[in-house]
């Protein structure tokens, strides 16, 4: 008996000493293993005397049960606790926030692009888009500007081929347009255009919107109000605006088209060379030869024509000093649209 209590002594000091699951495991086989101590115990029961033996036995189970019942409590304590320095460890800060994707952004020409064909769409105007590579013979010939005409000189143009070249212009849209269907026509032609030139005002990329009407009793004076009315609606209704006699091969006659000077309001800057106006766009009477080239009678039909550069358009309403920020794609320009 003294040495079952000796043994209960020996397993309360050991326990106490327990830090974690894996020490508790050996105190458990020490003990109540199937060679442990209190296991023997048993054994040993056959050779303890009969009147003891009653005793002795009820005694070494009930230090059993003590034993397996401190095991099982200090099990459940150091499980919890050892799940608590793991999730603890492992935890991950949720409350640190996010880096958020930065927003695009529509690129300043693309966004001017849309703000002029709306006008025209709000106008009635179909779009028709025409391919980069062109034709010499739609970007010049049955433009009305023949071979060796020095009207290609006032376009440094790209060639490919004899045959090919970028076009220099949106206008060969006209000629597949008016080629591929009969009046009314009543077109604007957005697109990117091509010119060996490059300085702080020309890209040798850059765009513009065309502008096609054909049908019956078409007068300048439709093409002056079409011009001011978009150009009124895209800068605002107090926009002055000029006509300036001019000359293209494919319209005739012709005219420049000027508005005030959006940087010095028309009192006179070195943006406008003092002049308190600036050029948008060129426009005029669709030529008599380019219908016919297109097989459209000029007896029965007449027509206008526009065409605008859309960097110039946005330069002069956001008030952008230099062509070539459009094309650095820094990202501090590009946001602020
Ligand atoms: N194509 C001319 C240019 O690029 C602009 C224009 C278009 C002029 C239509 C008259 C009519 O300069």
């Amino acid at each position: 008996m003294d040495k079952i209590a000796s043994i209960r002594e020996d397993f309360i000091q050991d326990i106490k000493s327990v830090n974690n699951l894996r020490e508790l495991e050996a105190i458990r086989l020490k003990y109540i293993g199937s060679k442990g101590i209190v296991s023997q115990l048993l054994k040993e029961i056959s050779r303890v005397p009969i009147e003891e033996r009653k005793k002795f036995g009820a005694t070494v189970n009930e230090l059993k049960n003590f034993i397996e019942n401190t095991i099982s409590e200090k099990k459940e304590i150091l499980f919890e606790k050892e799940t608590d320095e793991r999730l603890r460890k492992e935890a991950i800060d949720i409350t640190l926030p996010g880096r958020r994707l930065p927003l695009g952004s529509i690129h300043p020409i693309t966004r001017t692009m849309e703000e002029i064909t709306d006008i025209f769409l709000r106008l009635g105007y179909g779009i028709e888009y025409g391919p980069d590579i062109e034709l010499d013979k739609y970007n010049f010939e049955l433009l009305n500007i023949p071979p060796l005409h020095p009207a290609r000189d006032m376009q440094a143009t790209f060639y490919i081929s004899d045959e090919l070249v970028l076009r220099t212009h949106t206008s060969p849209v006209q000629i597949r347009t008016m080629l591929k269907k009969a009046p009314p026509i009543k077109i604007i032609s957005p697109g990117t255009v091509y010119r060996c030139d490059s300085d702080a005002t020309h890209s040798p990329m850059f765009h513009q919107v065309e502008g096609l009407l054909v049908d019956r009793d078409v007068s300048f004076e439709d093409l002056r109000g079409t011009i001011d009315l978009f150009l009124k609606s895209f800068f605002g209704q107090n926009t002055k605006t000029r006509f300036r006699a001019s000359y293209f091969p494919f319209t005739e006659p012709s005219a420049e088209v000027d508005i005030e000077c959006q940087m010095c309001m028309g009192k006179g800057c070195n943006i406008c060379k003092n002049s308190g106006f600036l050029e948008v766009m060129g426009c005029g009477m669709v030529n008599p030869y380019v219908l016919k080239n297109v097989n459209i009678d000029p007896e029965e039909f007449t027509g206008f024509a526009f065409g605008m550069g859309v960097e110039r358009m946005a330069m002069l309403k956001y008030k952008i000093p230099d062509l070539r920020l459009f094309f650095d794609n820094d990202l501090r320009f590009l946001g602020q649209f």
